[in-house]
């Protein structure tokens, strides 16, 4: 009894292929069934779009072995070095483990291994000359779209637009602050969106939330409610256009871009366009007397560092923000973004320790958006010229937290 059960596992661990079989044979009962399986392969866990284990399978073995061949995706001498199985064994290492997924990469590996191995014993079939392109497997899309759709590049740009913007939520969104829980306890658990890491948070947005609208990007909730379109407990946290909403609303459209299949060729891809990495604070800034005419219009902050060694203002800025002025208390006031150039040894600090802002020099350029350009288009550029309406310059220590902001009066701010 007992060694009858020991025989049938093997038989059904193998799926009724033995050593010795033609590469042909491990095909169709191994690779085959891949091919027809309507379940995503474990590609997709990292590729959200565009590339498939099944883009890579022909409707033979040979075709596909040639195909995998000619692309340096096998390696005949040592066929378990194969780059396609070092596609398939990897693992998303940022995430929750998906048990589907799991199970599904360890079929896809124990296939190909095989099948790989049985087509690397055949010499005829080696020596095979070489397909033609337009007869290899391939994903259809270009290569630069499949690298856009990866889900480690989707997470980069999600700390860039939402992750650094999580201070213009306060903490009432930040899961384990008491902000937050006061608001679990009124509200539930779904208050609680912005987890421990950029990744977390982002798997949690994407995940069983219904925070965005894949068909109609602008109507998501993660938008309309801190607009305050969709009535919403922290009230208006959104003016149409500004950085908070370009930001979120540039992630969504290029996620929902992403998921639709929209981007067909290299030239729709979003460009890149700010070449510093953002860092959110709750470092805050303030400007005090604010004119009549600047009440209730959008102001947009743009600061400056000075460089003791250079003589001169750092080129670039080193934070901004923008928010309503506050026209009866003639106030506005806002937490910071923070900005380090890519590869400079400022971001590198940035990113091990945090972000902070020497105590020193500094110089404010101040933009209102007197017609409402940025409600009217939400990607607007605020137009230098027609916009700024004064240079303050000012000392600061930067201290964290609401009650130590720095502040300048808004008779500071001159148009020289
Ligand atoms: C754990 C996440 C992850 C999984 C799962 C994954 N990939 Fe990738 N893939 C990446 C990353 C990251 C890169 C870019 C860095 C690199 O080439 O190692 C990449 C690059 C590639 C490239 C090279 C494209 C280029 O930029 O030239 C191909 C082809 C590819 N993967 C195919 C696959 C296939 C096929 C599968 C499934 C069998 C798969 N990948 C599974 C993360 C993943
Ligand atoms: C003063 C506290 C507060 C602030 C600040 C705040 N919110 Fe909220 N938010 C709430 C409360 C309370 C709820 C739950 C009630 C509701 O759905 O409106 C909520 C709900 C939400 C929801 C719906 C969550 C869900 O899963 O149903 C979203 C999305 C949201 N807020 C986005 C934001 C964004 C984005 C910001 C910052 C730009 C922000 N909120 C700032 C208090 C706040």
């Amino acid at each position: 009894m007992h060694h009858f059960f020991i025989s049938l596992s093997i038989i059904v661990g193998y799926a009724g292929t033995g050593a010795g079989d033609s590469p042909k044979v491990v095909f169709e009962k191994r690779i085959l069934p891949i091919f027809k399986s309507p379940n995503p392969s474990s590609c997709t866990e990292c590729h959200l779009a565009n590339l498939d284990l099944k883009n890579y399978i022909l409707p033979t073995s040979e075709k596909t072995f040639l195909s995998l061949r000619d692309q340096g995706l096998v390696d005949m001498k040592e066929p378990g070095k194969s780059k396609i199985l070092k596609f398939i064994s990897m693992k998303d290492n940022s995430s929750k483990p998906d048990l589907i997924l799991a199970k599904t990469r360890e079929e896809e590996f124990k296939a190909f291994s095989e099948w790989i191995k049985a087509c690397c014993e055949d010499e005829s079939l080696r020596a095979m000359p070489k397909l033609k392109i337009e007869e290899l497997g391939l994903p259809e899309k270009p290569i630069a779209i499949v690298r856009h759709a990866r889900k480690d590049r989707l997470l980069e740009s999600f700390e860039q637009n939402i992750w650094a913007m999580r201070f213009r939520c306060m903490n009432c969104h930040t899961a384990g602050h008491p902000d937050s829980i006061k608001l679990q306890k009124e509200h539930g658990d779904r208050v609680a969106w912005f987890k421990k890491t950029p990744s977390e948070t982002m798997d949690h947005i994407l995940g069983k939330t219904k925070l965005i609208d894949l068909e109609s990007p602008e109507k998501s909730l993660l938008l309309l409610k801190p607009l305050n379109e969709v009535k919403h407990g922290g009230g208006k946290k959104f003016i149409m256009g500004d950085l908070g909403y370009q930001a979120f609303r540039n992630w969504i459209e290029d996620y929902t871009r992403i998921r639709g299949g929209a981007y067909k060729t290299a030239s729709d891809l979003p460009r890149e366009i700010n070449n510093q990495t953002q860092f959110g604070t709750e470092l805050w800034f303030k400007i005090t007397n604010t004119p009549a005419d600047w009440g209730d219009k959008l102001l947009r902050t743009t600061i400056y560092m000075w460089d003791e060694k250079l003589g001169d203002w750092e080129k670039a800025p080193i934070a901004v923000s923008d928010r309503l002025v506050w026209g009866k208390g003639k106030t506005w006031q806002h937490t910071v973004t923070v900005m380090a150039s890519k590869g400079s040894e400022r971001e590198t600090a940035w990113k091990k320790t945090g972000p902070t802002l020497l105590p020193g020099k500094y110089k404010v350029v101040v933009q209102i958006d007197k017609d409402g350009d940025l409600t009217k288009v939400w990607n607007a550029k605020l137009d230098e010229k027609t916009t700024t309406v004064g240079t303050g310059e000012f000392r600061a220590n930067w201290r964290p937290g609401y009650g130590q902001m720095t502040s300048i009066d808004a008779a500071n701010i001159t148009s020289k």
